[in-house]
């Protein structure tokens, strides 16, 4: 059944074909680079088993009842989160724009950090980063320094690779929702397979052990730490792609008799199953470093880039054959979760776009790339990496947290959150009710207020004039464009009748 809606884009008639193309899409917008680079180092820093307690009660007492909101909504009022709002409070526009170019903002440059990772895969299969990936990964692709001098030099293999992903998001979207279907649905159950590989590999490994103890143990003392439960929070929202209306816009996709709540734990498992999974592999991998290298494992483990980027490279260097096979295979799966992320975001943006102004799939999608691009590109000069690293913290730990905050009290207390209930247990075994109301009303609102406030200490310093200068122009963008597009007038303004 292939629903081209290039035309019918604005009357609301995008339906995914089946639930597991619509779980496919969902668990690939939520499994991403954060799952495999980032959950096994927080899980090593933060109390090892112990960390699992913060992070199952984030799971619960945020990420499910959030996820819920976010599914509940996009169900219910089948629209873009800006025309949600819009027709909850016509002056509630502008913060749907302000999420929507978070998610915009978070695109530009996860897409740059997928563009690295196809550079290191096509290196992976004759180990072209040398003898010294440290040396390499800052000559080639970090390049400048932390500052903002070289911000006229573009980095070309990195400017051409960008091109090449933002016509590959363009091409994947806009047309219908059928390429994004057959690419999640191909891309996720290939991406559990091969990660399956690497993890069953990594455990025939001599020295696995030492990774694995290490990963797991617990420092049970730090479990009265607040920073390990910020960090879980933070990992939670980060990893399950909450709040970004990713979850709104996907299921404003769904059929009429979909399921909610069972939908959404099934996405909250497999993101989590695949973290812990990949956290195994990894670690696994780093105990067989440990080894050959006689370096203790706090000395290899770190996460971001420096894993994948360094610490991964120095690894398949020491291993023999067997790298040209573990290497292409570890770098495939990190492009895979992060393609599958950028085409949320992309759809996102690109559907709240049609919504507003009637673009078909095809101009919105080409309007879109044309931004992003500009922006990416910047991201691809020798300051790059340094933008880079600042725009990240300041969207995810601070733009997003208040992001969820707004929605959490928007739809809890102006819009009502009990009207979702009927719709959310119509056709769901598990059933909604007083509890996770008073979640999104009382309990999110204050922890996540609390957590706001702890990165927004973190995040904000005043030491360095160059990061101030970024985040102030982040902030700027952040408060102009949504300004401006909910000041540009709507196709039809009948389009989003008011919600009573
Ligand atoms: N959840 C993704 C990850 O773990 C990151 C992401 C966040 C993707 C927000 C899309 C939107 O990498």
């Amino acid at each position: 059944m292939g629903n081209s809606d290039d035309q019918i884009q604005g009357q609301q008639k995008t339906r995914w074909n089946s639930r597991f193309a619509f779980l496919m899409a969902m668990i690939g917008s939520a499994v991403g680079l954060g799952n495999i680079w980032r959950f096994n180092y927080v899980l090593y820093s933060q109390g090892g088993g112990a960390f699992l307690i913060p992070y199952i009660t984030a799971i619960i007492v945020m990420g499910l009842p959030f996820l819920i909101l976010e599914y509940g909504v996009g169900y219910h009022l089948r629209d873009s989160l800006s025309n949600i709002l819009k027709r909850i409070k016509p002056y509630l526009e502008v913060v749907g724009w302000f999420i929507l170019l978070i998610v915009f903002l978070i695109l530009t440059y996860y897409l740059v950090i997928v563009g690295w990772d196809v550079i290191y895969l096509a290196l992976s299969f004759f180990k072209g980063w040398g003898a010294d990936p440290n040396m390499f990964f800052s000559n080639n692709i970090v390049v400048g320094g932390d500052d903002l001098n070289s911000i006229t030099s573009f980095v070309l293999p990195m400017s051409l690779i960008t091109i090449l992903l933002w016509i590959v998001l363009w091409y994947t979207s806009c047309k219908s929702i059928d390429r994004i279907e057959k690419i999640v649905k191909s891309l996720i159950p290939l991406l559990f397979l091969l990660m399956a590989f690497i993890v069953f590999y990594s455990l025939t490994l001599p020295g696995h052990m030492i990774g694995l103890q290490a990963l797991f143990r617990p420092k049970w003392e730090l479990l009265s730490d607040p920073s390990i439960w910020v960090a879980a929070f933070g990992q939670v929202l980060f990893s399950l792609s909450m709040g970004l209306s990713i979850a709104i816009t996907y299921a404003s996709y769904l059929p009429d008799e979909s399921e909610i709540t069972g939908n959404v734990v099934a996405v909250a498992f497999s993101n989590s199953f695949f973290e812990l999974f990949t956290a195994i592999g990894v670690f696994s991998i780093l105990g067989y470093m440990s080894l050959q290298s006689g370096l203790p494992i706090d000395q290899l483990a770190t996460s971001g880039a420096g894993l994948s980027f360094i610490v991964f490279p120095q690894v398949f260097n020491v291993m023999g054959n067997s790298a040209y096979i573990l290497g292409p295979v570890f770098f495939l799966c990190i492009f895979f979760a992060g393609l599958t992320s950028l085409i949320s975001l992309f759809e996102t943006m690109r559907n709240a776009l049609s919504m507003k102004f009637g673009f078909t799939r095809r101009k919105s999608s080409t309007i879109l790339t044309i931004f992003g691009l500009v922006i990416s590109l910047v991201y691809t000069t020798g300051s790059g990496s340094f933008i880079l690293t600042i725009a990240d913290a300041f969207l995810n730990n601070m733009a997003l947290i208040l992001g969820v905050i707004l929605q959490a009290v928007i739809f809890g207390w102006m819009y009502g959150v009990e009207k979702l209930i009927p719709a959310i247990n119509k056709n769901s075994k598990l059933k909604v009710g007083k509890t996770w109301t008073a979640v999104i009303k009382y309990i999110l609102p204050v922890i996540l207020s609390l957590l706001w406030i702890c990165e927004v200490i973190d995040v904000i310093t005043f030491d360095d004039i160059n990061v101030l200068i970024i985040q102030i122009i982040i902030a700027a963008i952040l408060i102009i464009a949504p300004i401006v597009l909910t000041k540009l007038p709507a196709k039809d303004e009948n389009s989003t009748p008011k919600i009573d």
